[in-house]
């Protein structure tokens, strides 16, 4: 194992710790919170908490959990999600989040800003001082709309592109059958008001940008041969 996937295994299972018996868990996506899915998973099978039911945010999330033993539910089987554990491509010092490097941060943020608690887990290569200075912001366009769309966000001073497939020739398609353009902008000195003004532009579902729903932050990071977890 990398020591990045070492602090991502570690913070992982750190999350999983919290989630408590009798309680409703957003699963998020991605390789950090994977490492959640498995842990709560391994709790569950040794009865260390009983009665979780979880909300997947993505295929592979969804995938994990039958594969970990973690019963499922639904938004319109229950009326509340105690927590959620997901994860970011980017951490501010406020933590507000960049997030959809998986393509799934629209399903993420419905879950996510549902959750009373809503943790993110991360390895420190995440934390910036600023959101967009290593990670492009990701937008979800329904595919008849992308080419408005990417004009639209040219004027706003962004540079968009469409995101392509790995091993599958054309774009990356979303669950929600949609594209992706991921957007480098200079400088996003405003996060909250970007988050708006690009959902505003029609055609786009949802973009990347998480302002204001993150209640906490666990970070690992690697000190000398070990992983230690800090919080934000
Ligand atoms: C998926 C996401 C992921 O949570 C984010 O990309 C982080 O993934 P990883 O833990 O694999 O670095 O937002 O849409």
């Amino acid at each position: 194992m990398t020591p990045q996937d070492l602090m991502k295994q570690e913070v992982g299972k750190a999350a999983a710790a919290r989630v408590q018996s009798n309680s409703i868990v957003g699963l998020g996506t991605g390789s950090t919170t994977a490492f959640a899915i498995e842990f709560i998973g391994k709790r569950l099978a040794a009865g260390e908490i009983t009665n979780v039911k979880g909300i997947p945010t993505s295929f592979q999330a969804r995938v994990l959990a039958k594969q970990h033993g973690i019963p499922l539910t639904t938004l319109d089987e229950v009326d509340r999600i105690d927590i959620a554990i997901d994860g970011a491509d980017e951490v501010d010092p406020h933590k507000n989040l960049i997030k959809g490097g998986g393509a799934a941060h629209t399903q993420e943020k419905v879950v996510d800003a549902l959750a009373e608690q809503f943790i993110v887990v991360v390895d420190n290569t995440k934390l910036v001082d600023k959101l967009g200075s290593t990670f492009l912001v990701p937008v979800e366009v329904i595919p008849m709309a992308v080419t408005p769309v990417m004009r639209a966000i040219e004027k706003l001073g962004g540079k968009p592109q469409l995101r392509m497939g790995v091993k599958k020739a054309g774009p990356v398609v979303t669950d929600q059958g949609n594209l992706v353009v991921d957007v480098k902008f200079d400088s996003i000195d405003n996060p909250a008001e970007l988050e708006k003004t690009l959902n505003n532009i029609p055609g786009v579902l949802e973009n990347g940008l998480f302002v204001g729903v993150t209640d906490l932050v666990l970070v690992g990071e690697v000190q000398g041969d070990k992983v230690i977890i800090k919080e934000m």
